[in-house]
């Protein structure tokens, strides 16, 4: 699909059928987050896939937000391992990696036909003792997938839009 087609037609979807992601489709959607640029290319991206009963009844322990998806990728980061701005404020890049690790697999799938919607709505302590974290990972976001029920529709959210002014400055600062 061409891109700005693609960005523009994506909508979270958040009711699926329950028919499984083809192995070949999420192969090549976790392709995706594996060639996102990180910081230095550390990538500290750490994905869990969560396409089992057992993985999504825990899942299901820790958000409310899976809407039914058959599949869901949980974006974590190492803190131990990603790039830290150490000569100013030690600001980490992890949160970014993992935004953009996120957002590639998202548009991914949108042109394989495999609808999403990215979850925040987590509880991150459930997340970690449900999932038996390593220490350092941080769980960033969850994007829940599947096939889009046939009447999946996008919420009157999807076209809101604030005002061009309200987002772009120009020869303002
Ligand atoms: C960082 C982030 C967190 C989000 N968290 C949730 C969430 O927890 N639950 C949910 O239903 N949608 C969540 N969304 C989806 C947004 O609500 C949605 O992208 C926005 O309303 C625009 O709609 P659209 O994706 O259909 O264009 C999140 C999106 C982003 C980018």
């Amino acid at each position: 699909m061409e891109y700005f087609k693609l960005i523009a037609d994506r909508f979270s979807v958040r009711k699926f059928t329950q028919e499984p992601i083809a192995e070949e489709t999420l192969a090549r959607i976790l392709q995706a987050g594996m060639l996102a640029p990180t910081a230095k290319n550390i990538q500290p991206q750490r994905i869990l896939v969560l396409n089992t009963c057992a993985a999504l009844e825990k899942l299901d322990r820790c958000t409310a937000c899976r809407f039914g998806a058959p599949c869901a990728l949980l974006v974590c980061y190492d803190k131990d391992a990603c790039w830290k701005r150490e000569r100013f404020d030690n600001k980490p890049s992890g949160e970014t990696d993992a935004a953009i690790v996120t957002t590639q697999m998202m548009l991914a799938a949108t042109a394989l036909g495999i609808g999403t919607t990215w979850v925040m709505h987590f509880d991150p302590a459930a997340v970690r003792r449900e999932f038996a974290l390593p220490a350092s990972f941080e769980p960033a976001a969850l994007l829940v997938m599947g096939h889009a029920a046939p009447d999946a529709k996008p919420s009157p959210m999807h076209t809101a839009s604030a005002p061009a002014e309200q987002l772009i400055f120009r020869n303002k600062f």
